[in-house]
């Protein structure tokens, strides 16, 4: 064989990371340090900039003000839209100016990301692109920034179409949460960082799937903030938080890099993002999870993996959190099947497709048909109706035959 190459050069190097996220009560209080200390604890000075959701800035904007006030912070603010709509590469370019406006420097002067999942992915992106990349620390305001994003590594915005198709791998080195954020949050918006939670509770965690199934109305009512009449041991609220962070963390930690594209927290998160992107902005991100969870354990019932009865379960405990378990989009096979090629290019040529076989426990396929996704559709619409998922329900036969 002809050698086309004279001399090579090979360039290794490892880097470790590791970052925190910590929960610190009464992040606002001007006596909690925490939101104004650099995240490695080394001594700054210089303008920083706070980015907050413009929900956010409407409620909690005087107090965040006066926090950086009291503590003679001199610090700069954006507001930017919640909302998957506004997660675009102009919203990015728009923090990176402010960036460049104040001078932010390359590590003393890292900005603080104040709002939900949007805003969150929206600074996580423009730090990460920022003179190479800028260290940020991140405060997630919504339940699913709160238990999802603030583990992630990953950034992101929406493009052409698609779902976080331009991103980056850029975790901040420290997240702080701080549960009474949420409790402004409307309700439908507890319900859908709920749809992450019930994902973890199927994907690993059947003591988090009986905690929502118990107290799931609660939960929802209460914005997990404990306020109900119970034993003071009894905190439903925190401790499906601190589950669905630990899973996550685990999760993620062992393929951070997602060098394994095998990975059981993209259950839910398959066939949700065609539908979802489709829907925009009429289903909200853990609304189109949720029913993706749904879809998932009906293509495992039909498979025979997992008892009908669990599958009954699961879609009773989505209603009593207020999720849909399904959705006129989930019936449309066509749809589906292209949601199935586009995870398989993502999946570099695989399918790598999460299924249940209990509560808590998962398998990995690769052989799922059309015809079986075209199954599953059909029973989604029945669910769709209110009838039960059940094979003698939905195997109804067609009127020509
Ligand atoms: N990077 C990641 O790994 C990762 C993980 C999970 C989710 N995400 C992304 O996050 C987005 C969804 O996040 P989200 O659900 O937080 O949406 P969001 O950021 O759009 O927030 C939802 C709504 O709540 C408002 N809001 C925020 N905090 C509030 C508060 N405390 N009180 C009242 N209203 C408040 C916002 O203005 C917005 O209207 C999706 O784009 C998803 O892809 C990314
Ligand atoms: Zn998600």
């Amino acid at each position: 064989m002809q050698k086309t190459t004279v001399a090579s050069w090979t360039v290794s190097a490892t880097r470790h990371i590791d970052y925190e996220i910590l929960e610190s009560p009464n992040l606002l209080d001007p006596e909690n340090p925490d939101l104004a200390a650099l995240p490695y604890g080394s001594q700054g000075g210089g303008r920083r900039l706070v980015v907050i959701d413009e929900a956010v800035q409407g409620i909690f904007g005087d107090r965040i003000r006066g926090y950086f006030a009291a503590r003679n912070k001199d610090m700069d603010y954006l507001t930017l839209p919640g909302g998957d709509e506004h997660k675009t590469l102009d919203q990015v370019v728009h923090v990176a100016s402010r960036l460049n406006e104040i001078g932010t420097r390359r590590a003393g002067t890292p900005p603080i990301a104040i709002g939900g999942g949007v805003v969150q992915d929206v600074v996580g992106m423009a730090a990460g692109l920022y003179r190479r990349g800028i260290p940020y620390v991140r405060v997630p305001t919504t339940l699913l920034g709160q238990i999802d994003g603030s583990v992630s590594a990953k950034n992101g915005v929406n493009f052409e179409g698609h779902r976080n198709r331009l991103g980056t791998f850029a975790p901040p080195p420290r997240t702080l949460i701080d549960r009474t954020l949420i409790a402004t949050l409307p309700r439908r918006q507890i319900s859908s960082g709920m749809g992450e939670i019930i994902k973890m509770a199927l994907i690993k965690d059947a003591r988090l799937f009986d905690l929502l199934e118990a107290y799931g109305p609660d939960l929802l009512t209460e914005r997990l903030q404990d306020t109900g009449i119970r034993t003071s041991a009894e905190k439903p609220g925190q401790e499906c938080m601190h589950r669905a962070i630990a899973g996550m963390a685990e999760e993620l930690q062992k393929n951070l890099w997602e060098t394994d594209l095998r990975r059981i927290v993209d259950y839910g998160h398959t066939f949700s993002p065609a539908v979802e992107m489709r829907a925009l902005p009429e289903i909200l991100h853990g609304e189109a999870v949720a029913m993706g969870c749904v879809f998932g354990a009906v293509l495992s019932a039909r498979r025979g993996i997992l008892r009908y009865g669990q599958l009954e379960r699961i879609i009773k405990t989505v209603r009593s959190i207020g999720l849909e378990p399904s959705h006129p989009l989930f019936g449309d096979p066509e749809i589906l099947n292209d949601a199935l090629s586009e995870t398989v290019r993502h999946r570099d040529n695989h399918q790598h497709i999460t299924l249940l076989r209990d509560v808590g426990i998962t398998t990995f396929v690769d052989d799922l048909t059309t015809q079986e996704v075209a199954g599953a559709a059909a029973t989604m619409v029945s669910i769709l109706n209110g009838k039960s998922p059940l094979p003698d329900v939905e195997l109804e036969l067609p009127s020509n035959e």
